[in-house]
């Protein structure tokens, strides 16, 4: 599939001005001028329940300009909290929708079909829309459950699908029914701000993690699913720098449950013994980094519905037990190129 070939590059002045409007996202529009706003790198001091970040479901749905609002805001600090979410498959469907496809609003046409449908979840091995709860009519009968979320146990601070060449852009969570005692909890971190501690502290630790591949995987024998990808646990532009001189970042892939090893650098063909030791130093900072000062946490309530930018909000769960009760979490991915597409299309002056 494809579309006409753009015209030719020539270093016009108009183009190279384009250029330098590019953000972390990269990319260039192809008319208007793009206005991405500064990121903000947030501590534990964000308040998920109030503004800039929290938003009714409603509004949002029925909305065009408090979905650019909460595309925006979603842009700027990575995490939203969404109250008032039904936790049925269309209404994390509907909710997938709003930061996902064409960004022109095209609600009253919107055809969900398997064969035509081109917003909404990304599908997984998941499934398009999951729950952790196996009796959920959300969660299909052959979809993979050999995932450390549908156990009870703690998650340690993390992103999603690092085994894939690109993670998915966005995790939706809603909470269906939460866990019946204060157990449960949810955790929230933001990478960008936990790699510019690292990059501030030690210099050396975010250059090895920004340049060394790790690998991940994914196997479940039930389904015969073996997924693998590799990539730096702090990705880098390394074309451009912030006007301060910190790095400009791209992304974070971050999951020790599912990270195998690490490939050496290619050059010099043989690194020094120290190199492995340093690379074990270097993940040992990022440790304290990811899980010092700066997390969030929260007890989500039944309707409440967080969406994080995977590629920069870490998030984990706190151990819960149920003593014969339930804990329901329903959810749903969007992919990378739709939120970074429905990004750039809002914030490019029309
Ligand atoms: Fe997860």
């Amino acid at each position: 599939m494809g579309r006409s070939p753009p015209p030719p590059l020539s270093l016009t002045p108009s183009y190279i001005s384009n250029l330098e409007q590019t953000s972390s996202l990269g990319g260039t529009p192809s008319s208007g001028t793009y206005s991405p706003p500064p990121l903000v790198h947030w501590g534990s001091s964000l308040d998920l329940r109030s503004p800039p970040v929290s938003f009714r479901y409603s509004d949002i749905v029925s909305s065009p300009s408090c979905n650019d609002r909460a595309l925006v805001q979603l842009y700027k600090h990575g995490i939203l909290r969404v109250h008032g979410a039904p936790t049925d498959r269309e209404g994390q469907w509907e909710l997938a929708e709003c930061f996902s496809g064409g960004g022109k609003d095209k609600r009253e046409e919107r055809d969900r079909s398997i064969y035509h449908s081109n917003s909404g979840p990304m599908k997984t091995l998941y499934g398009s829309t999951w729950s952790t709860s196996t009796t959920s009519t959300l969660q299909g009968a052959s979809t993979s459950v050999a995932d450390s979320a549908y156990t009870s146990d703690s998650l340690p601070l993390h992103t999603d699908m690092t085994y894939f060449h690109s993670p998915p852009g966005l995790q939706i969570f809603t909470m269906d029914t939460p866990a019946p005692n204060s157990g449960g909890s949810s955790v929230y971190r933001d990478g960008f701000h936990a790699a510019l501690t690292l990059w501030e502290e030690d210099p050396q630790a975010f250059s090895i993690l920004s340049s060394t591949n790790f690998t991940y995987r994914y196997l479940d024998e039930d389904q015969g699913w073996h997924l693998e990808a590799s990539g730096p646990i702090i990705d880098v532009d390394t074309t451009r720098v912030n006007p301060d001189g910190k790095p400009v970042l791209k992304g974070v892939r971050h999951n020790d449950l599912d990270r195998i090893g690490f490939l050496p650098p290619l050059h010099p063909p043989s690194p020094p013994p120290e190199f492995y030791a340093e690379v074990d130093r270097a993940l040992s900072k990022w440790d304290a980094a990811v899980h010092g000062p700066g997390r969030v946490r929260v007890h989500l309530r039944e309707g409440e519905a967080v969406i994080v930018n995977n590629n920069r909000v870490m998030h984990a769960r706190e151990r819960f037990t149920l003593k014969g009760g339930e804990r329901s979490v329903v959810g749903c991915y969007v992919s990378r190129e739709d939120i970074e597409s429905r990004w750039r299309y809002a914030m490019t002056t029309k």
